[in-house]
């Protein structure tokens, strides 16, 4: 494989199994030094004793994302381990399916801690590292094809929903420091996969997470000059780009707005361009008697 990754330091968090694990031994064999992160410890250094027995370079860090002053420590570690911090893999993540009147207020807090708390926390960490040593960087968050939308995933599709939101805002902040922002939707089989019936259908067993690696390693290394602020979307043999959310035409002016011509707005014109929503595409009740096929009598 090539040294795409040589003399690069890098941090992936949640690498002690699953996407993580891949993306480091990847990443590791690419050339890169790595912090190998996850809030499982032994898992941690499994992954990084695996990635040393190897010849690779790697330290673990046994570090929660979602405490800002371990993220920061973790951070920390890459720097005083390997000198800097070139690249950051945000892949650390919860997941759980519910209905949205039977969630535990709990279980909503601790994943939004994780996924989108512990996404920032440690990618503040590492850009305020990266924009201090001046010789840019990049970033890859991973964010879900659940974030378009989809059933018993509310909280998580809104969690990476805001990770999408947040690559394309700090690819914009980021553009002249050289540090550029994307983030990968993945599809594999881990244990997150396995606890959902629904996933396990959607996901056939030869959909390994080292399939996703490559795009990240992509991503990582110079080879992606010049693209930023994208969200890529890979299930093993599908690869495509996520497209953005936009405003939509045709939009409507007037001096203000009161409830009847909004009203009005929807009866005469927005009815007919009301979207397809979540994932599966979902046509609007009052869209679908014009969509619904006839049936024969
Ligand atoms: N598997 C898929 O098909 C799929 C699809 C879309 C997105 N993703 C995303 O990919 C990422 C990896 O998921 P996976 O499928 O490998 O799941 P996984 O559960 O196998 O691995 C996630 C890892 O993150 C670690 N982790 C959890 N909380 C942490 C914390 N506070 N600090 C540090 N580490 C922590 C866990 O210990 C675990 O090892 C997640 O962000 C997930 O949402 C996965």
């Amino acid at each position: 494989m090539s040294m795409l990754m040589q003399d690069r330091a890098v941090v992936v968090t949640g690498a002690g199994r699953g996407l993580g694990e891949a993306f480091a031994v990847h990443l590791a064999q690419a050339g890169a030094a790595v912090v190998v992160n996850d809030v499982d410890a032994e898992l941690a250094e499994r992954t990084a004793a695996n990635i040393r027995a190897h010849g690779g370079r790697a330290v673990a860090s046994g570090h929660s994302v979602a405490d800002p002053a371990q993220a920061a420590a973790i951070v920390d570690l890459c720097v005083s381990e390997f000198g800097a911090i070139d690249g950051l893999v945000n892949n650390a993540g919860l997941n759980y399916e519910a209905l949205p009147w039977e969630e535990d207020l709990d279980e909503v807090r601790e994943l939004v801690e994780v996924n989108v708390l512990g996404v920032m926390y440690t990618g503040i960490a590492a850009v305020k590292a990266m924009v201090a040593a001046g010789r840019g960087g990049s970033i890859v968050n991973i964010s879900s094809g659940a974030s378009l939308g989809q059933r018993k995933l509310g909280v998580y599709a809104a969690s990476k929903g805001a990770v999408a939101s947040l690559t394309y805002s700090w690819a914009l902040d980021l553009e002249e420091s050289g540090i550029r922002v994307n983030a990968v939707c993945p599809l594999a089989h881990t244990r997150m996969v396995w606890k959902s019936e629904r996933s396990l259908r959607n996901c056939p067993p030869d959909r390994t997470p080292s399939r996703i690696a490559p795009v990240v390693l992509f991503l990582l290394s110079d080879a992606a000059e010049g693209i930023t602020g994208q969200l890529v979307r890979c299930n093993g043999p599908q690869l495509h780009i996520v497209g953005q959310p936009y405003l939509k035409a045709p939009i409507l002016e007037r001096h203000t707005w009161d409830t009847d011509t909004v009203r009005q707005a929807f009866d005469e014109v927005f009815s007919a361009h009301l979207e397809p929503y979540g994932l599966e595409k979902r046509v609007p009740p009052r869209l679908r008697k014009w969509t619904t096929p006839l049936r024969s009598a």
